[in-house]
Formats: structure tokens, C-alpha cells, sequence
């Protein structure tokens, strides 16, 4: 195989991106795309503030258009997300569902899940159901979804998509929960394992795995490991690995050989998903450099995150999966 896309089936594994609106109007974006991702994942265009603007006005053109093509390519799609609060990056949440009345928020959580599973019912591969429920030390994120529900918003949500389609993968999502060893990863295990116990419907977790190079986490696997042991998929959800630039338009390296070790890194985090059984692929956070978030979202100068660079030109970490998916 030669394109990760390929490689990464042949494993029995994906390889994924994520295609936003804007992408969508770059053929060099979705050509690379259709090449190298069995899996796309929307970035922006199936959140609440996209989907449901006002209460019950459903808007499903945009996220139905990256699925549309994303199908006509043949490619799956991860959808994203449907229950999601941090108050660090506003989240896509509208305003009207940040204002509700406590007493009416599980209603409208339940209405949003239900209306949005049925409407790609059959199309997706997996939701992510919840996103993002916990603070760096474990405790739970005090979102308008906890302040209405307690922690019981996240079985209440895993179950109205369960009912609205039998058969999509529901997962929970989260960052800085990839080693095995941090509070935060530790409160997601146990959230997963005491959601088994109780019959909730979760299919998988989603690691993130946005990383800075030099400080990916070495206990990937056997985190995986624990978490599969509980009877679940996991999956390398958002990957990418930020370094130093010189400036964000080309994002050239302060240390070119940082590009080495996002590629070592790199080579690591898929040989940890190969030796999973039940990791069942790897998706990365941008088509390519040119339109990964970090640039934007990072004070100070850090890019260079992804496997393709400004010109959508593979880097070494590109070659580095490529290899250890057995590609080449
Ligand atoms: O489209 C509007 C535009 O009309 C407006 O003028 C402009 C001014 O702020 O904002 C534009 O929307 C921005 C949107 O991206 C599209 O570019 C939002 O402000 C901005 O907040 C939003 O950021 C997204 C972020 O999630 C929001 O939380 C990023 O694109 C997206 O990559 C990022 O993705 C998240 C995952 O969903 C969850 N995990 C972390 C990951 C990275 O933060």
C-alpha cells in the first residue's frame, strides 16, 4: 500500500482527517483527503450552534455536504459532536441552550441527540456523544448539562442516541486522557468502566491525542490496553503535534529537528494502535498544516502539527505512519 489510507485497511485499521466547509472549496484539500483518509470527520459543521441555531431549527446543509462527499469518495464519517461544553473555547454551544432554564436542558439535550441520530441514521460510523467532560484534574466539567443533570447527563445522552439508531458507535471524547497516568485519564476509565456496569450503550473512547512534541505521553498503549479491557473501542480521534514556528504562514520550525521527532512520535502512537486489537484507527485534526486550528488558537508561534505541510506536501511524520502501517 502507499497512501495511509490503504496501509492502514490493510492492518484493518483507518486513517482519517477532518474536512470543514471551507476546505470543501480547495481541490487540493479534497484530493489529498480522498487519497490518504478512509475517515473524515467534520470539523465544525455538525456542532449545536451549527445544527440546531434556535430552538428546533434544525440546519443540516452544512455537516449533510462534508457527508454527502465524504460518501460519494466512499470514505466514513465520524460525526461531531453532539453534547459539548468547555468554556475555554465557547464550544460551538449557542447562547439560546447556555440561557435555558435548568429544568429544561435535559429536554433540549435529549431533542438535539435524538434529532440529529435519526437524521444521519445509517450514514455515520460513530458519534461522538459526549465531548470534553472533564477538567484537567478529573472533576467534572460545570457545564449548563451538569448544572441540569449532575454527571447523569452523559447516560442520559449515551442513551437517547442509542434509541434514536441501534446500530452508529457512541463514543465519549476527550483530551490530555491518552497516557495512562493523569487524573483526567484516570476519571475517564472510571466513568467508562462504571457506565458498563450500569448498561449505559458506549461503544468507545476517543483519544484526542493533541499533543506538543517531546512530551507525548509513553503509556499510550497500555492506556488503550485498560480501556479495551472494559469491552470498548478505542480510537486516536484528533491527533496532531505542534512544534515552535518561526511564523504561522509557513510555519517552519524553530528546531528543524522537531520535525524528526514528530515523526518518531508519530511512528509510536500508530505502532501503539496496531498492538490494540480493538483500536480501530487514527484520525488527525486538519486536512493538513494549512488548516490545523493551532495556528489560530495558540498565543505565540506554534504550528506544523499535522502529517502534510503548508502545500499539503507530506512531512517525515507522514512517511514515519506510512511505515509503521506497513506502507511505503
Ligand atoms: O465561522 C465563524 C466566523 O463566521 C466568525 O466570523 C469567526 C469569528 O470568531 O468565527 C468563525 O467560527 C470559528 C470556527 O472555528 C470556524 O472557523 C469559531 O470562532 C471558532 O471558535 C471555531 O473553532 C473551532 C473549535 O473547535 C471551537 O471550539 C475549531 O475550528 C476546531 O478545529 C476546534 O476543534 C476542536 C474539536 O471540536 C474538539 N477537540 C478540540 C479541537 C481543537 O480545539
Amino acid at each position: 500500500p502507499t497512501t495511509l489510507k490503504e496501509a492502514a485497511q490493510a492492518k484493518g485499521r483507518y486513517f482519517g482527517g477532518i474536512m470543514s466547509s471551507n476546505s470543501l472549496n480547495n481541490p487540493t484539500a479534497t484530493s489529498l483527503a480522498a487519497r490518504e483518509f478512509g475517515v473524515i470527520t467534520p470539523e465544525n459543521e455538525m456542532k449545536w450552534d451549527t445544527s440546531e441555531p434556535s430552538p428546533g431549527n434544525f440546519n443540516y446543509g452544512p455537516g449533510d455536504r462534508i457527508q454527502e462527499w465524504a460518501a460519494g469518495k466512499g470514505m466514513k464519517v465520524r460525526g461531531h459532536t453532539l453534547v459539548w461544553y468547555n468554556p475555554d473555547v465557547e464550544s460551538q454551544l449557542p447562547a439560546w441552550v447556555k440561557q435555558l432554564p435548568l429544568q429544561q436542558v435535559r429536554g433540549a439535550m435529549e431533542n438535539h441527540v435524538t434529532q440529529l441520530v435519526k437524521h444521519y441514521k445509517g450514514k455515520l460510523l460513530a458519534w461522538d456523544v459526549v465531548n470534553e467532560p472533564f477538567n484537567d484534574d478529573g472533576s467534572y466539567r460545570n457545564s449548563v448539562f451538569y448544572q441540569a443533570m449532575g454527571k447523569d447527563y452523559i447516560a442520559i445522552a449515551l442513551r437517547a442516541a442509542r434509541a434514536a439508531d441501534p446500530d452508529v458507535k457512541l463514543y465519549l471524547n476527550d483530551y490530555n486522557t491518552e497516557g495512562d497516568n493523569s487524573p483526567k485519564s484516570n476519571a475517564m476509565y472510571n466513568l467508562a468502566k462504571q457506565l458498563k456496569a450500569d448498561g449505559v450503550p458506549l461503544d468507545g473512547i476517543g483519544l484526542e491525542s493533541h499533543f506538543e512534541v517531546g512530551t507525548v505521553p509513553s503509556t499510550i498503549q497500555s492506556n488503550m490496553q485498560r480501556l479495551t479491557g472494559l469491552g470498548l473501542d478505542v480510537a486516536v480521534t484528533e491527533y496532531d503535534n505542534r512544534m515552535q514556528v518561526k511564523e504561522k504562514q509557513n510555519q517552519t520550525p524553530v528546531n528543524p529537528g522537531d520535525l524528526n521527532t514528530q515523526a518518531t512520535e508519530t511512528k509510536n502512537l500508530v505502532t501503539a494502535c496496531l498492538n490494540v486489537a480493538r483500536c480501530v484507527g487514527m484520525s488527525q485534526w486538519a486536512v493538513g498544516d494549512a488548516d490545523n486550528w493551532v495556528p489560530l488558537f495558540f498565543p505565540g508561534s506554534w504550528g506544523s502539527a499535522t502529517l502534510f505541510d503548508v502545500n499539503y506536501q507530506p512531512k517525515p511524520a507522514y512517511y514515519a505512519a506510512l511505515n509503521a502501517f506497513g506502507g511505503g
